[in-house]
């Protein structure tokens, strides 16, 4: 079975096609970054005019490096994401499947996020998974593809939401994530230390504190009221070695507390095997700490390639496969595309 998969929830534009025997024989992916980066943030209705304009070409460039010329599927991203967006996908695959006459499946993004780990290796179930995106922080066991408990979930701002405010108050540029990644690198971790938002007892995440906390840091060092607001700093308010510090242990703090709740779970449900996806998982300090952790308690943790972390057609392929080799009757209710779809069973 050839399925192509077409995800437009956010800013990349993508489509792939995956065999469920052979894996990904293409995967095409046209990031928005660029046209965002002025406003530093996504513009949505930027967004949705950008997917209508590559939808095409990327679907032809998809099927073209795979050498088909018809899947035997098409499945889109359903939700969740901006819905200007999710509708560019889903009329392309709506059309396509009418063109081909073929089955069209709508996908959970975040679903996705999770078996992209299987298209470069094999994942054990039951296992633990942690997605970390920009608009999502969710710990999820799943019992097998389609059977999924949610333990907890962000109260606030999600992790990569988080890094993305912070270099914006930084001025450093968008999406903040990769480039406080490539700054913490030559900044001292421990040179402040910011709090870990554990909230004991639950399994849900906040960093919305912690935000906050960056922010008092930097208005007592520039001896402003504590809280002032700071828009966006002008890069020489602050020295570059000053700038990498404050990087540094912000990210130790979000790293620390995404590792620590994670292993936690893993503990109390006796999980052996971790998956962590979506765009935050190609950070380095949090995939370093993954590995090292996870070695010493001899839990096996799946960290995908950098391309297959964020945003790609490859991982709804991927779910598309599993639901349309399920037995289970109610996999396909509604194609409808929503926004804040939420995260279901199957069955
Ligand atoms: O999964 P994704 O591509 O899109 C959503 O579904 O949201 O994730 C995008 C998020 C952004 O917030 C971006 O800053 C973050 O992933 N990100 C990173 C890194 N690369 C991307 N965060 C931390 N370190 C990175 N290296
Ligand atoms: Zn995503």
């Amino acid at each position: 079975m050839k399925v192509l998969g077409i995800e437009t929830s956010c800013d990349e534009t993508s489509a792939a096609v995956v065999d469920q025997k052979r894996g990904i024989l293409s995967n095409v992916v046209i990031s928005q970054i660029p046209l965002h980066r002025p406003f530093q943030g996504v513009v949505p209705e930027l967004a949705s005019r950008a997917h209508f304009k590559k939808i095409a070409p990327v679907i032809e460039e998809a099927c073209l490096k795979a050498g088909i010329k018809r899947p035997d599927a098409v499945a889109f991203t359903q939700g969740p994401g901006l819905m200007g967006s999710l509708l560019v996908g889903r009329v392309a695959a709506e059309t396509l499947g009418r063109i081909w006459d073929c089955p069209v499946i709508g996908i959970n993004h975040l679903e996705g996020h999770i078996f992209a780990a299987e298209l470069e290796g094999k994942i054990r179930f039951p296992l633990l998974a942690l997605i970390v995106s920009g608009g999502h922080t969710d710990l999820v066991l799943v019992f097998k593809p389609g059977q999924y408990r949610v333990l907890g979930r962000t109260r606030d701002d999600a992790a990569g939401e988080c890094y993305d405010k912070v270099a914006k108050i930084l001025g450093l540029g968008y999406p903040g994530g990769p480039i406080i990644d490539r700054l913490a690198k030559t900044g001292d971790k421990n040179s402040i230390i910011f709090p870990r938002p554990y909230l004991e007892g639950t399994f849900d995440f906040s960093f919305s504190g912690l935000k906050t906390a960056l922010l008092y840091h930097i208005n007592k060092r520039l001896k402003r009221p504590m809280n002032a607001k700071i828009k966006s700093l002008k890069k020489p308010i602050l020295t570059p070695g000053e700038i990498s510090n404050i990087c540094a242990s912000f990210q130790e703090a979000v790293c620390e507390t995404l590792v620590h709740k994670t292993l936690d779970a893993a503990q109390k449900f006796k999980i052996r095997q971790i998956v962590v996806g979506g765009g935050v998982s190609a950070n380095s300090r949090l995939r370093e700490m993954f590995i090292e952790k996870c070695q010493n308690q001899q839990i096996a943790v799946s960290l995908s390639s950098l391309k297959l972390c964020t945003d790609n057609g490859a991982m709804i392929a991927q779910v598309a496969i599993h639901k349309l080799s399920s037995k289970t009757k109610k996999r396909a209710l509604t194609n409808k595309s929503d926004p804040a779809l939420p995260f279901k069973n199957w069955a």
